[in-house]
């Protein structure tokens, strides 16, 4: 049985006095989680993921981005090794948002999953595609090209240190969810690509749906076959509707 994950994305939201509030009012429900089988985390900005850490040992604790190097001239980045020293053992890799405002190509993301698996660093890749596409029926060709070029080069031993998160980008921040029955189908099409690609080892592979999910409709999501989580921006930033979402999973 493949276990469930809700992890939040707070993009650059919250500050670490924010972010510290969040951890100690978020603790219980967190424990709650746990017991019932959810693994849950949010992803802060760099400067709030030792605060989140500090002060709530029981969620995970994401980065949203990382630089394949291990060290050098790239100003403004950061490196696996640092979030290492800060205890930082998941990483989310290829938001959309990073790839239309970073010039984050499927390529690039390689890298970075190539380097997170070697230090057995867990990398959540979002995939996706964007309203056009969507309209063109390029789902499934946009989604395939995403995991086989993102996934270059792994082994099968390296997807129990892979989560691959399933964003349409039109979805996200938009209030629009995709519908359960295309979250599913798209989310099986993902498992047989990556069965393709690993075999066997796709069937331990947790596969999440992200786009405006909310407290009243994670659910629908969770209850689906090939669908083990989710990826949740807005609705992870309070504390209610975080509560709220890991309750309406336990019932
Ligand atoms: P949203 O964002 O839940 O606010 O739509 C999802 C995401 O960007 O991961």
């Amino acid at each position: 049985m493949r276990k469930k994950l809700l992890l939040g994305n707070w993009k650059m939201n919250k500050n670490c006095a924010e972010a510290r509030e969040f951890a100690e009012a978020t603790i219980g429900i967190s424990k709650f989680a746990k017991e019932n089988g959810i693994l849950v985390g949010v992803a802060p900005t760099y400067l709030a993921l030792k605060t989140v850490k500090d002060h709530n040992s029981e969620l995970i604790v994401s980065a949203q981005n990382v630089h394949f190097a291990e060290s050098g001239a790239y100003t403004g980045e950061i490196s696996i090794s640092m979030l290492q020293e800060i205890g930082i053992d998941t990483v989310i890799i290829g938001h959309s948002e990073r790839r239309q405002y970073d010039n984050e190509t499927n390529q690039k993301c390689n890298q970075k999953i190539l380097r997170l698996v070697q230090n057995k660093m867990t990398a959540v890749y979002c995939v996706g595609e964007t309203e056009k596409e969507f309209d063109q029926n390029l789902t499934k060709a946009v989604v395939e090209k995403q995991l086989k070029e993102g996934l270059k080069d792994l082994k099968p031993e390296d997807l129990q240190y892979l989560v691959v998160a399933y964003e349409p980008v039109w979805s996200i921040g938009t209030g629009k969810n995709a519908s359960k029955e295309i979250a599913q189908d798209v989310c099986a099409f993902i498992r047989n690509v990556v069965r393709e690609l690993f075999e066997e080892k796709a069937e331990e592979l947790l596969i999440l749906y992200g786009g405006s999910v909310k407290p009243e409709n994670v659910y629908q999501y969770l209850n689906q076959e090939d669908i083990d989580g989710a990826l949740v921006g807005g609705a992870s930033l309070k504390v209610e509707s975080f509560t709220e979402m890991i309750n309406n999973l336990v019932k």
